[in-house]
């Protein structure tokens, strides 16, 4: 039977969205369905209500959007960044005339089903509102985070990892020229996948994720300058701090440029140890350090080949379970293998972790991963 679905991106955005809205449109086309782009997540629908767009508008052709003539049909959505629909951050529509005015906007397309493609910040949101609205729904999971519970992987996080991993190997030579301890802040909110694994990857020496240091202390920086003095007592003249934003200050609050309230902590306490006899500090005056906050770069890019195929399979997974209709399930990638999961469950992990504050998919202390880096004598707190 011919289907008609939309597809909306919201939440922050990330490489491989438009990868994913590329196949989505594919593998419909090729069933013969319609796919309609909701422009800004569901804030399209209310624009839709508000007739700023036509019905029309949205329409997605084959490749996505229409092909200037000029690209002879190469077919470049898959490699853009970004999300051709737009996305927005905007929390959940209290007001229950602008909720009820989002439901109307999907009766009113004559939609089947909904494809979201969010974090775990827009999937409770968009489940509240199909739920409210009775709209069929299946999610996909995005986000550099890759802190979206019961799948191992979410759409942009290797894409990410790459970028701050070549990010370090750029800092490595600059840092080996000064005898400097180079500081890099990176993304990742609550959760520290994106540090850990971008760590390791771009042989940092010291990496400081909420997960194993929520929070700086005294001991901590006195352990870090430490561990920087040993390596230059090795023969490794310089460090690579990889600190994620979610890690904490002295006072247990939340810092915007904690990388640089970290240097800032270390530069006085090794000036203070170089003052006292430790022999491990007598050549310094203090350990030289210089932060950069990676910021959004972290969230561009061309997606990473990893994320292209996972967006073709989640895509595939989403049409599957429309076809199927076995609506209201998260897209997941678990143990090797693309499936999906009931929202209802992963909603409720995700409210009930975002109440306590915790991250409802942090990294495994206990892990292979957090293994692997001590045993390769990076310093993790
Ligand atoms: O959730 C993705 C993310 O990039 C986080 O890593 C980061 O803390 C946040 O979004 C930044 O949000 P914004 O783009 O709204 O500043």
């Amino acid at each position: 039977m011919n289907k008609r679905i939309g597809i909306l991106t919201s939440g922050g955005d990330c490489p491989g969205l438009n990868a994913i809205i590329r196949a989505v449109v594919k593998c419909a086309s090729l069933k013969g369905w319609e796919v309609y782009g909701i422009p800004y997540g569901t804030d399209g629908f209310l624009r839709l209500e508000q007739k700023q767009c036509s019905s029309d508008d949205l329409k997605l052709k084959e490749h996505g959007y229409d092909l200037p003539g000029i690209l002879h049909g190469i077919d470049i959505l898959q490699f853009l960044s970004g999300s051709i629909l737009g996305s927005l951050s905007k929390g959940n529509p209290n007001d229950k005339a602008i909720a009820k005015t989002i439901i109307q906007g999907y009766q009113d397309l004559g939609l089947d089903a909904l494809i979201s493609v969010g974090g775990d910040g827009s999937l409770d949101i968009i489940y509240d509102l199909a739920q409210q609205g009775k709209w069929n729904i299946i999610a996909i999971p995005k986000t550099i985070d890759n802190d979206v519970p019961f799948t191992d992987r979410s759409i942009g996080f290797d894409t990410a990892v790459d970028k701050v991993t070549s990010a370090l190997y750029d800092l490595t030579f600059t840092a080996a020229s000064h005898d400097r301890t180079m500081i890099v802040q990176v993304m990742g909110r609550n959760a520290g996948h994106l540090p850990l694994r971008s760590g390791i990857a771009g042989g940092a020496d010291i990496i400081l994720i909420p997960e194993l240091t929520p929070q700086i202390d005294t001991d901590l920086i006195h352990n870090i300058c430490i561990h920087i003095a040993k390596l230059r007592c090795s023969g490794r003249k310089f460090a690579l701090i990889v600190i994620a934003e979610g890690v904490k200050n002295l006072q247990g609050e939340k810092e915007k440029y904690i990388g640089d309230y970290l240097a800032e902590k270390i530069d006085q306490a090794s000036h203070k140890l170089c003052l006292s006899d430790q022999p491990e500090f007598c050549d310094l005056e203090k350990i030289e350090t210089r932060a950069t906050v990676l910021g959004h770069i972290q969230r561009s890019g061309m997606p990473s080949s990893y994320d292209r195929l996972l967006a073709a399979t989640f895509a595939k997974k989403a049409i599957d379970l429309i076809a199927e209709a076995k609506y209201d399930q998260l897209v997941v990638k678990q143990n090797g293998d693309v499936g999906s999961q009931p929202l209802e469950k992963v909603v409720t992990h995700i409210k009930q972790c975002h109440q306590k504050g915790f991250c409802p998919n942090p990294v495994n202390p206990d892990g292979f991963l957090v293994e692997t880096a001590r045993s390769l004598g990076i310093y993790l707190g």
